[in-house]
């Protein structure tokens, strides 16, 4: 089993990652930010009152984040183990995930913390494009994709996201990272969880450096 928190600045890298490594190791990728653009989608109430509150760059309400995670974390695909993309944010989102991982006798193994610069983010957001169908991630220049404005896996419209213009990118910045992240961050080094990455790095330097630390857990269990 391994269960990870992935936690760093908007645009670091956190679901690139999520995505390759919950594929290799058959564990879940849950995203909060992927489960509420579902909603904004899908023109729920949820996803109606999201959507506001996303393109300004602030935090969604801790309540219906921790209701999707408490529901999340009772599907089966769980077992083997998850990647938490964005949750938690909070102190009370910290401490609510901890009141249900106990409840099931589950620990987090460890919390990377993808480390990049504003200006490296503000131009990865810029150039980042994502697929209707299933959110997966590209860039202009880094990852582009085979036909411009086509996902090669499963061939939807790739379009921008809303809080990727520059203005939210710095507000989402601000407010989740800079003012909200510190608290999360000392609860998680407290416990000897953190492990800093460099996310500022190339693809596939990064790739290497977090599967460095995946396979250092296994080596310290065994
Ligand atoms: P969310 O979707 O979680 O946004 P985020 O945390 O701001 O993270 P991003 O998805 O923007 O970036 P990422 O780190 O995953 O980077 P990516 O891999 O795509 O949340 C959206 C909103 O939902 C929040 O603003 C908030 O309102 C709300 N929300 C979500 N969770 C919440 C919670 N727990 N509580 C309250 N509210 C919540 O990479 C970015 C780009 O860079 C891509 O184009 C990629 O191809 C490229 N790239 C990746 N790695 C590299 C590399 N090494 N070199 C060059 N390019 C790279």
């Amino acid at each position: 089993m391994l269960d990870l928190i992935f936690m760093g600045p908007p645009g670091a890298g956190k679901g690139t990652q999520a995505s390759r490594i919950c594929a290799e190791r058959g564990i879940a990728h849950i995203s909060t930010g992927d489960m509420l653009r579902a909603q904004v989608a899908d023109g729920t109430e949820l996803g109606l009152q999201a959507k506001e509150i996303m393109n300004r760059g602030d935090l969604v309400p801790d309540a219906i984040i921790i209701g999707m995670i408490r529901d999340r974390l009772s599907h089966p695909d769980t077992e083997a183990g998850f990647v938490l993309d964005g949750f938690p944010r909070t102190l009370a989102q910290a401490q609510a995930l901890d009141e249900m991982l106990g409840s099931i006798d589950r620990t987090i193994d460890c919390v990377p913390v993808f480390e990049v610069d504003l200006e490296v983010l503000v131009d990865r957001l810029s150039g980042r494009r994502v697929c209707h169908e299933a959110q997966h991630v590209y860039h202009v220049r880094f990852n582009p994709p085979a036909t411009e404005g086509v996902c090669d896996i499963d061939g939807s419209e790739l379009y921008q996201r809303d809080d990727d213009s520059e203005d939210v990118v710095r507000a989402r910045y601000q407010k989740q990272w800079v003012e909200a992240a510190g608290p999360v961050l000392d609860y998680y080094d407290g416990r000897g969880l953190v492990v800093r990455i460099d996310a500022s790095l190339s693809r596939e330097q990064v790739d290497a450096e977090i599967d460095q630390v995946i396979e250092g857990l296994g080596e310290a269990a065994a």
